[in-house]
């Protein structure tokens, strides 16, 4: 009674102990929260210990039962000296060792022909049995993906990720906060749009055509990358720049404006004259 006491006295204080003492794990536990976590332990620990005790009165049960089985059946002396490790490996005694002797014999040399253990042949005939079942989920009726098709995927979905990420970062790049570019893939890509799109009018060299010179000092609407990006995106529709906007994202527009930097002073031959103020 009075250990029952002691119990019922301290599973009383427990939560009001759980709700004293902070525990420093930096999680925000409510009180509740907190008791409840200690009602859990204790069960747990009960449940444990109930556990325990069940394997416990399993693992007596079976050893009398092995006992009186060896009273009903006695078996021979060796057998029972046998250690757990030797009969885990289905060894046999030493005095049976005649009865696994091999036939031949070299240079008085004999080998005994000891049975292959009980585990190692589940683990051999276990493989077998994975290699079957790997055969047809993976080969056979393709439940699972293999590796290559694996990467494939992963590999698909970054691609999908890096372009969100680049219209994300693109589309907020603007006039006022474009930077150029030196990276040589951004101004290869702005080359290739330069001769797709701009070529026309600028000349396959940036010499000028209908359009102005873009590889002198001389600019009509600037010549940073800011000005460049502005007069590229909305254009000066009335002297026959078209705006850019709808063809081009802006990290199209930085590229293909980075690379017309790139065209600063390279003297083309044929080059127009120059347009504007010299910057
Ligand atoms: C249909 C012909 C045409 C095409 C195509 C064209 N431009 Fe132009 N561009 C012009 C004209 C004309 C001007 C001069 C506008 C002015 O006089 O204000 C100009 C001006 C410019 C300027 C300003 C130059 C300065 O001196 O300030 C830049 C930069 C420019 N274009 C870049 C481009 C780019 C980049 C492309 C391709 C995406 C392009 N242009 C395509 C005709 C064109």
């Amino acid at each position: 009674m009075k250990k029952l006491k002691i119990i019922a006295l301290l599973l009383a204080g427990l939560p009001a102990w759980a709700q004293t003492s902070q525990p420093q794990t930096g999680l925000d536990l409510s009180p509740e929260e907190q008791t409840l976590i200690v009602y859990y332990a204790v069960g747990g620990a009960f449940l444990l210990i109930l556990l325990a005790a069940s394997l416990l009165v399993m693992a007596t049960a079976i050893s009398l039962i092995i006992r009186l089985n060896r009273e009903i059946n006695p078996q021979p002396q060796e057998e029972q000296k046998l250690s757990w490790w030797e009969r885990f490996n289905q060894l046999k005694p030493l005095s049976k060792e005649k009865e696994l002797l091999l036939e031949e014999e070299f240079d008085g040399i004999l080998e005994l022909n000891n049975p292959i253990p009980f585990w190692f042949n589940v683990l051999f005939y276990g493989t077998i049995f994975m290699s079957i079942v790997y055969l047809l989920v993976y080969h056979v009726w393709d439940l699972a993906p293999l590796q290559a098709q694996e990467y494939e995927q992963e590999v698909k979905l970054a691609e999908i990720q890096r372009e969100e990420y680049l219209k994300k970062f693109a589309a907020s790049i603007d006039e006022t906060n474009v930077e150029p570019t030196t990276e040589a893939n951004d101004i290869v890509s702005g080359k290739q749009i330069y001769m797709t799109y701009c070529a026309a009018c600028h000349g396959q060299l940036g010499e000028g055509k209908v359009g102005p010179n873009l590889t002198d000092k001389f600019w009509l609407h600037g010549g940073d990358i800011k000005s460049l990006f502005k007069t590229i995106k909305y254009g000066v529709p009335e002297k026959g720049m078209i705006s850019w906007q709808k063809q081009l994202n802006p990290l199209q527009i930085r590229n293909v404006a980075s690379y017309i930097l790139t065209l600063q002073g390279t003297n083309p031959p044929n080059a127009k004259a120059p347009e504007g103020t010299e910057m």
